[in-house]
Order: structure tokens, then sequence, then C-alpha cells
């Protein structure tokens, strides 16, 4: 074909029009699939620091010095301290404290709504599987009730392996035997985790946490944490209990001749995963298929977990320092983010004093695992609090 110089000049233009228009074509596509595969970063994390006083008592704000504190200004963990001193509980600085929370939350949750959701996380999309065993009824199980619990009745399920008529007695909670072993095997774990994932999977609910019988959760904090991610994408949260990913032999795509390394989340901390990622996890997890699995790996619960969520599905656990285990020194947690974490712990067996450090309120005979200090911090007007808001 002969082409003269103008027809040539005409092609090249046609040609660079097609392509302008097959370029716009492609940016929408080119812009989604990034969005599907990552996580969405999660939104700033809303500080719980006070305002400096005088700010809070209308004298005008203050502008303090970048990253250095104002020299008179009283800190969280000072606050604390005051309102939580056992020689000078100080109802004000309680009730102070707990009424500048509840505005940072509603500033959160009216940023969170501005920016990016129709559909806000309430928490009963939340579901909460709380793993323990009869012999710990009474000992672990009643300081649950008398604090967290109380505030989460509706979504909280107690995953236990023997029948407690006392405890089927108590009002408005979900109690699940699950008919497994109570003895602390790796069968008897995985046979209670098979039970909470199929629980949770007829609940609709749109997240899955799991925590055990020694945990305090900070409602406020995890609802805060989850509301900054999606349930219908692939989210798995938790602190991983080693600075390293595990490394098992591939027994479920291969034949364990081959290792495969993931990290998973510890879980006597406690993990939250998403229901878009629970979904996914059903071939490995759901009925009866998570003790299959765990078999075939002969590793623990939470490994498992790890291991169907990082090895198989290659979806990457999300590492948060919010969920804490009685193997920490949990003394060491800053007082003032005590109440900004998700997760808490006390004792474990070998140290009955590895508690939080918040002073106040209860002393620590009264109190030795510091849950019910913590809850009259976050809910000073429950009835037993000694501190409260409306005196
Ligand atoms: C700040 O604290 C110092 C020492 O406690 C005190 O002398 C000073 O008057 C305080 N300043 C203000 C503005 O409150
Ligand atoms: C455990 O056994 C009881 C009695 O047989 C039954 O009602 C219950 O559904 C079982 N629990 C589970 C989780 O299968």
């Amino acid at each position: 074909m002969h082409l003269s110089p103008v027809g040539i000049s005409k092609l090249c233009f046609l040609l660079s029009l097609a392509l302008c228009a097959f370029l716009m074509l492609l940016i929408p596509t080119l812009q989604a699939p990034a969005r599907q595969g990552d996580l969405p970063p999660p939104l700033p994390r809303p500080q719980l620091r006070p305002k400096p006083a005088g700010a809070r008592r209308g004298l005008g704000a203050e502008v303090l010095p970048p990253g250095g504190a104002h020299p008179n200004k009283t800190t969280l963990s000072q606050r604390v301290t005051l309102a939580t001193s056992p020689q000078t509980p100080n109802e004000r600085t309680a009730a102070e404290l707990r009424s500048l929370q509840g505005a940072e939350d509603a500033a959160a949750q009216r940023r969170y709504l501005g920016s990016r959701s129709r559909d806000p996380l309430e928490p009963k999309d939340i579901f909460l599987a709380i793993k323990t065993t009869k012999k710990y009824h009474k000992s672990r199980l009643e300081l649950l009730f008398q604090t967290w619990i109380s505030r989460a009745k509706e979504q909280t399920f107690i995953f236990t392996d023997g029948e407690d008529k006392e405890l089927r007695k108590k009002p408005g909670l979900n109690v699940i035997n699950t008919n497994c072993s109570a003895a602390h095997t790796r069968q008897a774990l995985c046979c209670k985790m098979s039970v909470e994932y199929d629980k949770f999977i007829e609940s609709q609910k749109k997240w899955f946490c799991h925590v055990d019988d020694d945990n305090y959760v900070v409602l406020p904090s995890l609802l805060r944490l989850l509301a900054s991610y999606s349930h219908t994408q692939d989210v798995y949260l938790g602190r991983p209990s080693l600075d390293h990913p595990i490394e098992a032999a591939e027994r479920v795509k291969s034949d364990g001749s081959v290792s495969v390394k993931f990290w998973f989340a510890t879980g006597g901390a406690g993990f939250c995963i998403s229901r878009g990622l629970a979904l996914k996890m059903s071939p490995w997890a759901s009925l009866g298929n998570f003790i299959t699995t765990a078999e075939k790996i002969r590793l623990p619960d939470d490994c498992t977990i790890g291991y169907i969520i990082e090895a198989l599905l290659e979806v990457s656990m999300t590492h948060t320092h919010l969920f804490h285990s009685h193997l920490e020194n949990l003394q060491r947690l800053p007082t003032n983010s005590v109440l900004d974490q998700v997760t808490l712990s006390y004792g474990g067996f070998e140290n009955r004093r590895n508690v939080v450090s918040v002073g106040g309120v209860f002393s620590l005979a009264e109190d030795p695992s510091r849950f019910k200090t913590i809850h009259c911090l976050l809910y000073p007007e429950t009835e037993w609090c000694p501190i409260r808001s409306h005196p």
C-alpha cells in the first residue's frame, strides 16, 4: 500500500487520538486494582491527649512549643494518677478526663463519618468471642462480667467446654458449650476455635474478634480501631507474638518437603478478622476443617489462623501493638496510654504482679488485675465505682 506524506501524518494524528482515548479509558481501571489490593491506611488514631487546661476553661487557646509540652500542662498520665490516687480520689478530675475522652471520641466519629462512610461501625457489628474453660468460670469470667462484658453483652459470646447452670442463669449472656475437651491441648483449643469461627459466620456480624478469659477489652478503642478499616476487605489485626515470622512445613499445599514462613497474631492478646477475610478462610476453617488444617501443620490454634491467612490466602497480617497478653511486661505500658489500648491482660502463672500500672480507684489488694480500676476510669458512672461523674 502506498501512502502520501499527508496520508501518513493523518494516520499518525488518528492513531494518537485513539491512543489518548484508550489511555483515558484506562485511568479508572488503573486506579481500581490498587484500591482492592492494598488495605486503606487506617485513619489517624485520635489522640486522647487533653487540651491545655486554659483552653478548656475558655481562657483562649494556647500555642504549645512544637514537640514539647507546655511546662504547666498536666499530662494525661498525671491526670490518671491524680484521678485515681488512693489518698485523694478527685471526682472532678476523673469526670473531666471522661468527658474529654467522650469529646475526642465524638470528634473522631464525626471525622470518620464525614470522611468516608455511609455505614458507620456500631458495637453490635462486632462478634466478640471469649475462649474459656469450665474451671475459670468463677475465677476469671466473673471479673469480666462485672467489667467490660457488662457493656457488650449482646455481642459477646463465651465459648467454654462444660455445662454450668450458674452461668446459664445469668441474663443476656451468650454461652456456647463447644463440647470440646477441657484439656489444654492443641486439639482441644483448635476444637474451640473451630466452633468460634462457625458461630461468627452464622452471626452475620462484620468483625470477628477473639480474646481470652484474662483479657480486658477497651470497647471504645476496639470500635475506633476497627472503624478505620473496612470489614469487606481482607483485614487480620493482632499482635505478633514473635519478632520474626514462624516457619513451618507446608503440608496443606504440598507434601511437607518445603517450608513456609508466616506471621501470626498471638491468641492471648486477642485478634480481629474482617468478615470479608473470614469468608475466604472457609475451605480451611469451617465445619471442622479448622481442626483438620491444624492437625496437618501440627500447630496451635492461633498459629493455624495465621497460617490460613498468610500462607494459604497470602493476606498480610496488620501488626498492632494495641493488643496485650500476659506474656508481656504489662507494667512497662505507659500509664497515660492504658485506656487507649484495645486489649489488656494480667498476671500469668509465673508472675501475679504483672499488671498494667494504673493507680488509685482500687488498691492492688482490692483489684489485683487492675481491671476494675480501668473499668471505673472508662465508665465512672458504673454503680460500684467509687468515683461518679454525677454524685
Ligand atoms: C507554672 O509552674 C511554675 C512552677 O510550678 C509556676 O511558678 C508558674 O507560676 C506556673 N505558670 C503558670 C502560667 O501557671
Ligand atoms: C454440645 O452438646 C449439646 C448437647 O448434646 C448440644 O445441644 C450443643 O449444640 C452442642 N454444642 C455444639 C457447639 O455443637
